[in-house]
């Protein structure tokens, strides 16, 4: 298949920064997906419906003219969250979910979860509510190994929190673990996952390749080549509680080429264009489309998006920095060959 169409799909895990940042990379994904799920870990995270509807007026602020692209927010949960902010939700139809970072796990999660018994009445509310909890899904003991970080978290929390609160939805985003796929695959309707282009594309060996490798760092961390398979194989298997969520992550060249370098990739220059890589050499191109345009829509019950988008078999260059609020990044593949391009209309 050298061009594909496609219902125009939807990023389920995106995160759009602020200020000069937002600016610089908001269109890169209005150009791709009708909707993100933003991720409200700013600096000052957004805690509020107060904090994410106005996040939200920046956000569509900073998209180019005429663009119809929809920014689904959600609310940074904390130990201080109250019951009566999940409440308000019902009456704000563009704040979608609840993220829970525990405390310490990644990019400003520090204000997060301290321990999970914490925020129990909130979990009660959002399962009466069915707001969807969005789940970073690793320990942050000093104890656990990094690489095992998302699998003891399912063992130890997500494992347990589903058994209290077992009508509570959950997507465990970017899932980076063969437990994981085999966790979300046998898990309830309840339970979903997303899957970023960087743990399709990669394993661990990318961080280390003749020296280390900043701009493949992200969180979770890269792994092992038999999970990177085993996330194939499920994206292979068309299972419909997995989706396109890029986590995209823009950081400064100097914050993330430095001596404690930043974690977060940015691939939201050709998030579509790397999954559709991805189908393509697993020979699953139909498959595509429930990934990216489906599955998450159906998951949040949200209606599916009508338009749609075509992707050509083109080899193309990335660029090898982006500009970025008052300097540059680096994006995914920096410089190297991307197989497919979205046509613009
Ligand atoms: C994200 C960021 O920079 O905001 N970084 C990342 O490596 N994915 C945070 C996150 O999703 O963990
Ligand atoms: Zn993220």
């Amino acid at each position: 298949m050298d061009s594909i169409s496609l219902t125009r799909p939807d990023d389920f895990h995106l995160h759009l920064r602020d200020g000069a940042a937002l600016a610089s990379v908001v269109g890169d994904s209005a150009r791709q997906f009708a909707r993100a799920v933003v991720m409200p870990n700013l600096k000052v995270p957004v805690t509020t419906v107060d904090q994410a509807e106005a996040y939200r007026r920046r956000i569509l602020a900073a998209l180019p003219a005429g663009s119809d692209f929809q920014a689904l927010m959600t609310l940074y949960l904390s130990d201080n969250t109250a019951t009566g902010e999940i409440s308000r939700l019902v009456e704000h139809e563009h704040i979608v979910a609840v993220k829970y970072y525990p405390a310490g796990a990644t990019t400003n999660a520090e204000h997060a979860v301290s321990t999970v018994e914490k925020v129990y009445a909130v979990l009660e509310k959002m399962s009466e509510l069915s707001v969807p909890l969005l789940v970073h899904g690793e320990v942050t003991d000093a104890g656990i190994d990094i690489f095992d970080r998302e699998r003891v978290f399912i063992e130890r929390v997500l494992a347990p929190l589903m058994q209290r609160f077992t009508q509570l939805r959950i997507v465990l985003e970017h899932i980076t673990t063969k437990e994981a796929v085999d966790f979300v695959r046998q898990g309830p309707d309840t339970l979903a996952a997303t899957i970023t282009p960087q743990h399709l594309v990669y394993n661990r060996n990318a961080l280390f390749q003749s020296g280390i490798r900043p701009h493949y760092y992200c969180l979770p961390v890269l792994k092992r080549e038999v999970h990177r398979q085993a996330l194939l194989d499920v994206l292979s298997s068309g299972h419909a509680r997995f989706f396109l969520g890029s986590d995209s992550a823009p950081h400064a060249r100097g914050d993330k080429e430095s001596a404690c370098g930043c974690a977060g990739i940015y691939s939201a220059h050709n998030a579509i264009e790397i999954y559709a890589g991805v189908f393509d050499e697993l020979g699953k191109l139909d498959q595509l489309e429930a990934f990216a345009s489906h599955n998450g829509a159906d998951f949040y019950g949200m209606a599916r998006n009508t338009g749609q988008i075509t992707l050509q078999k083109t080899d193309w260059t990335v660029p090898t920095t982006l500009p970025f609020a008052d300097t540059e990044m680096i994006p995914f593949n920096a410089g190297e060959i991307c197989h497919w391009k979205l046509m613009t209309l």
